[in-house]
């Protein structure tokens, strides 16, 4: 019987295109107008890219260091050299706008006696400054980072934290995550899984499969019925 739910944070409860394109609405630039989608999706490659790279090489640095790299890498890709710019997209990054259906999910989920969680790649402290922008502060019973293991996900350090931590066996956990990789790695940990395909993405071709697959959040109250 499922009795916990761990949500992963970027992508998942969190909306991580929403800091260009705040960016880009704030400052007006023509250019950024039209190119923040794809310096969005250049920026969270690279920073993905680069937690994985330093998992295998043994190079861990905390997620904002990871995350301030990857926004370099793709400021330089994009010819934008505006130092304003680059300060602005990392404080949005730390206040990311949550999907519009978490906050009702969460609480509703909560109501129904399930203990709910984050196991994030984020440090306590962008996790911290996450959930509370987002009004979301009081709606987890715990919320884990790889900071305290110093390896990303899909390590199966990550995931074992969920037992670590919270006490509960990988049967009696789904954790949730938009990103395909990452439910592969937890699939493989042995927790059960629900993707969340937001763009109806074709599912990876990686060894494990997703247990459910849901459009977004708000399926999972009918799914766990
Ligand atoms: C996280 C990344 C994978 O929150 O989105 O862990």
């Amino acid at each position: 019987m499922i009795t916990t739910l761990v949500f992963d944070a970027y992508g998942t409860l969190f909306d991580v295109t929403s800091a260009a394109r705040r960016a880009a609405q704030a400052s007006g630039d023509s250019l950024l107008a039209s190119a923040w989608p794809r310096l969005a999706a250049d920026w969270r490659r690279k920073q993905l890219e680069y937690t994985w790279l330093r998992t295998i090489t043994g190079d861990y640095a905390p997620f904002d260091h990871v995350t301030a790299q990857s926004l370099d890498w793709a400021l330089d890709a994009h010819n934008q050299t505006d130092p304003a710019l680059r300060t602005s997209l990392l404080d949005l990054f730390h206040h990311l706008v949550p999907f519009p259906e978490v906050a009702e999910v969460l609480a509703n989920l909560k109501a129904s006696g399930y203990r709910l969680a984050i196991l994030s790649n984020g440090t306590p402290a962008m996790l911290d400054a996450a959930t509370q922008s987002a009004g979301l502060a009081d709606a987890f019973d715990a919320i884990l980072s790889v900071e305290t293991v110093r390896h990303y996900k899909p390590s199966h350090h990550v995931y074992g934290m969920v037992e670590t931590h919270l006490g509960t066996k990988p049967a009696q956990t789904l954790f949730v995550s938009s990103n395909g990789w990452d439910i592969a790695g937890a699939a493989h940990f042995g927790l059960w899984t629900a993707w969340v395909n937001r763009d109806s993405a074709p599912v990876d071709r990686l060894p494990q499969r997703p247990a459910h697959v849901i459009p977004d959040l708000s399926h999972l109250p009918r799914l766990l019925s």
